[in-house]
């Protein structure tokens, strides 16, 4: 996963938001916006598996060596689990969301990626550029690897 990305998709979510980019400005609460983000796009959306023994899953038959796909991007809009699933909101808990995964496979960055984000990243970007506006809508891509394919910004006056 390219920090990068993710930098620029929180980033652009927040500035799409000016809610959001308010509550900030006053909570400093950068680990929920990327976590909501996390959630919100599923910066990596897909991860394939090999089934290892014949099973049936939620009524769903299985056998060994079939190859399947966990979608986390899926898992993270669920609307069972998230109220208005497509919407980046601040307030929600994002507990229940997987965008790291979850069980032996569980992302072995996830608290460095926090912590660069939401501690260093993002502060020290609307510190020092308080004044940023989107220029024009933000372009999103990809699912295996998901992201802004660009966002145009420019100094307010
Ligand atoms: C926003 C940033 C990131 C996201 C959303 C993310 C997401 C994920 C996800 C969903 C998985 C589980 C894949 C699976 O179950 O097959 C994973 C695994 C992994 N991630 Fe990340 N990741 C991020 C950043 C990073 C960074 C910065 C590193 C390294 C410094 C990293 C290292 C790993 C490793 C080594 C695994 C495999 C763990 C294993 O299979 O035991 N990730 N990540």
């Amino acid at each position: 996963m390219n920090l990068r990305d993710a930098i620029a998709g929180t980033a652009a979510a927040v500035l799409m938001h000016p809610d959001a980019r308010a509550y900030l400005g006053q909570s400093g609460a950068w680990g929920q916006a990327f976590m909501e983000y996390a959630r919100w796009m599923s910066p990596i959306g897909m991860s394939p598996r090999q089934i290892s023994g014949d099973c049936t899953v939620l009524g769903y038959d299985f056998k060994q060596n079939d190859r399947v796909f966990f979608m986390f991007g899926a898992a993270n809009r669920d609307s069972s689990v998230f109220e208005v699933p497509d919407m980046y909101d601040l307030n929600r808990d994002t507990g229940p969301a997987i965008p790291f995964g979850a069980g032996p496979h569980f992302c072995a960055g996830a608290a460095a990626s926090r912590v660069l984000i939401a501690e260093v990243a993002l502060p020290q970007l609307f510190a020092g550029f308080p004044d940023l506006e989107l220029t024009e809508a933000v372009r999103w891509g990809g699912w295996a690897f998901r992201g802004p394919l660009s966002v145009q910004v420019r100094r307010g006056g």
